[in-house]
């Protein structure tokens, strides 16, 4: 019986091997959602006002995109001011970081390649590339820098999560005009702890985290601290691909929520 081919890329294949569902409905969402994150990100770095919520509002809320905020220009109530020749916004001196982390994760690097590049578009559907060098060679060559990223972003969380306590840092104006200042739970508050804890979580579930936890020894009964970290990061990692997408939502919209705030566009509701 004659099989009917296809041309696809790098090869033939048969036509009744190829998928017909909506195949790259996935990769349409996952280029959609990376596009807008990439372009939402973008504004918010170059805006360099209203990402911190201050004494004016009564709140201690800053953005996570200029956390930690490193410069002189991070205005007052903002905790690390080590910086006093940058005069760009203080969001480029510390957003290479995570983005270095997420650009070079590996669900993030299936996610691109297959969306962007098609390379592959998905299993089963034809390549339109001619030829395969894989991560084998410059520029894709630095993806193997992944696991340096993990060790530079590991104190984020941790600092988001000091910058969430902040949060707890309210500010009230007393009857006799003073500014009277007090520990409590906002709905911003809230939001700073949620969003630093999801991306301490999508961090721990990295590829490299695991392998660092005991991924690289021999034998895992040899070290019984490190098995049990192990098995707690795989269970993590399991998760790998919604902790990236959780956490990448929840960081946009907590830079969202802060500047509303910060901007007096809404006022943010006090828990106790
Ligand atoms: S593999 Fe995704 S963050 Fe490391």
């Amino acid at each position: 019986m004659a099989v009917t081919t296809v041309q696809a890329g790098r090869g033939t294949r048969p036509a009744q091997n190829l998928r017909v569902d909506r195949w790259w409905l996935q990769p349409a969402l996952t280029a959609a959602g990376l596009t807008a994150f990439v372009i939402y990100s973008t504004w918010s770095t170059f805006t360099p006002h209203d990402y911190f919520a201050g004494a004016t509002v009564g709140r201690d809320y800053l953005s996570p995109f200029f956390s930690p905020c490193i410069t002189n220009r991070c205005g007052a109530g903002t905790t690390w001011h080590l910086v006093n020749w940058w005069p760009f916004s203080a969001a480029i001196l510390m957003l290479p970081f995570p983005l270095m982390f997420r650009g070079t994760c590996y669900y993030y690097r299936k996610a691109y390649y297959r969306s962007f590049w098609f390379s592959p578009p998905a299993c089963a559907v034809p390549e339109p590339h001619g030829k395969y060098t894989g991560e084998s060679r410059f520029p894709l060559l630095v993806q193997n820098l992944h696991r340096y990223a993990l060790y530079l972003v590991i104190p984020f969380p941790i600092i988001l999560l000091w910058e969430a306590w902040k949060g707890t840092h309210m500010i009230t104006v007393s009857a006799a005009g003073s500014l009277v200042t007090s520990r409590g739970l906002g709905l911003g508050t809230l939001i700073l702890f949620v969003n630093a804890l999801l991306l301490l979580t999508y961090t721990l579930s990295c590829h490299s985290c695991r392998h660092l936890c005991g991924g690289h020894l021999n034998a895992l009964s040899k070290g019984p601290t490190r098995y049990w970290l192990w098995k707690r990061v795989s269970f993590l990692n399991e998760h790998h691909m919604g902790l990236a997408w959780v956490s990448l939502v929840a960081v946009g919209l907590t830079d969202v929520y802060v500047r509303l705030v910060a901007s007096g566009a809404i006022h943010d509701p006090r828990f106790f």
